[in-house]
């Protein structure tokens, strides 16, 4: 098994306790243990059915389907996802993609 990625774990474990209302982020939560713990449980809940149980998301992530959508990309190596900064990788989760890039 490839090894998780940081910052998607930290970035599935921070969503739970944020889930209504205002909120503050602690972006150097992936130096705690529990929470790269938490986030994994949670990737595999909530994320693992369209990125991959391995990280290695949806087959041809790159071309766009019939309706205009991307497939959802890798977050292992060969992807995108670790370009990012952080605090990105959290909006785009918490918000969603079109909130932070546009583009419908
Ligand atoms: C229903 C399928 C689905 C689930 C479940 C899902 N995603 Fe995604 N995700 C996508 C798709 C599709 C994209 C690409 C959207 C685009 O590029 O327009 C994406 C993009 C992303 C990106 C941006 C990646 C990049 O390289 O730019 C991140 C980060 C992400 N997802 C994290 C998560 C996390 C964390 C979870 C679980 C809490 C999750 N996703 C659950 C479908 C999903």
């Amino acid at each position: 098994m490839k090894a998780f990625p940081l910052n998607v774990a930290v970035v599935a474990a921070l969503q739970l306790p944020f889930s209504a209302g205002a909120f503050s982020v602690d972006l150097d939560a992936h130096r705690m243990p529990e929470v790269v713990s938490a986030g994994e449980t949670l990737y595999a809940e909530h994320c693992a059915s369209c990125h991959g149980s391995n990280l290695e998301g949806e087959p041809d992530w790159q071309l766009r389907d019939a309706e205009g959508y991307l497939p959802a990309p890798p977050h292992d190596e060969t992807g995108h996802t670790w370009h990012h900064p952080t605090a990105q990788l959290f909006d785009i989760t918490k918000y969603g993609t079109e909130q932070v890039v546009g583009g419908g």
